[in-house]
């Protein structure tokens, strides 16, 4: 199958503003090119329900890419809201890669319970939510990147997908 076509969107209101660098994004995309998957966008956007929206359904429905990681704004704080702006514009929810990710980070912290990460389907596009903290988001992204590219041949309809089924 070709290389997995991801966009990696860091939502946080200090790298927005250029007060904080952005590690997270870079440490994402670092992993990510690790497993020969292909960086097709990148960009950072406060903590705001319409920005997150609009990179989201822009990178979805004009780029079609694969996969579009978030990362920051999944917490409790009043101002975490990249679930819901997530939710809001998936067409199906994929709650098993959340599950999945606050189970096994459970097992490196008990602050795992307060992440609200979502993941969801929008077109041909996976949605997946990852902590904001560069470490947190890369030892999430660890436990579903074996899953990821047979999601995408489901989503690319590709007829190998069934090929892939006992496969991780
Ligand atoms: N998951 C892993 N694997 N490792 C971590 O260090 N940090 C947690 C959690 N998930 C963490 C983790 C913390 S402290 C929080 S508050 C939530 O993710 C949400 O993070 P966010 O608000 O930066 O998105």
């Amino acid at each position: 199958m070709t290389a997995l076509q991801v966009a990696i969107l860091t939502v946080s209101d200090r790298s927005a503003r250029g007060e904080r660098e952005d590690a997270s994004g870079p440490a994402l995309r670092a992993f990510a090119q690790a497993r020969g998957w292909e960086i097709v966008a990148q960009a950072i956007v406060p903590d705001e329900i319409p920005a997150i929206q609009n990179a989201l359904i822009h990178w979805a429905d004009a780029l079609a890419c694969d996969v579009i990681l978030t990362t920051g704004g999944t917490g409790f704080a009043r101002r975490d809201v990249t679930p819901e702006a997530t939710l809001s514009v998936v067409e199906r929810p994929a709650p098993g890669l959340a599950e999945a990710m606050r189970a096994a980070s459970l097992k490196i912290t008990p602050h795992a319970m307060l992440s609200r990460a979502a993941a969801g389907i929008r077109g041909r596009t996976l949605i997946v939510n990852l902590p904001g903290s560069p470490k947190a988001a890369v030892e999430n992204l660890e436990v579903i990147a074996p899953v990821l590219p047979h999601a995408v041949q489901l989503l690319r309809e590709d007829p190998a997908a069934e090929a892939g089924h006992g496969e991780v």
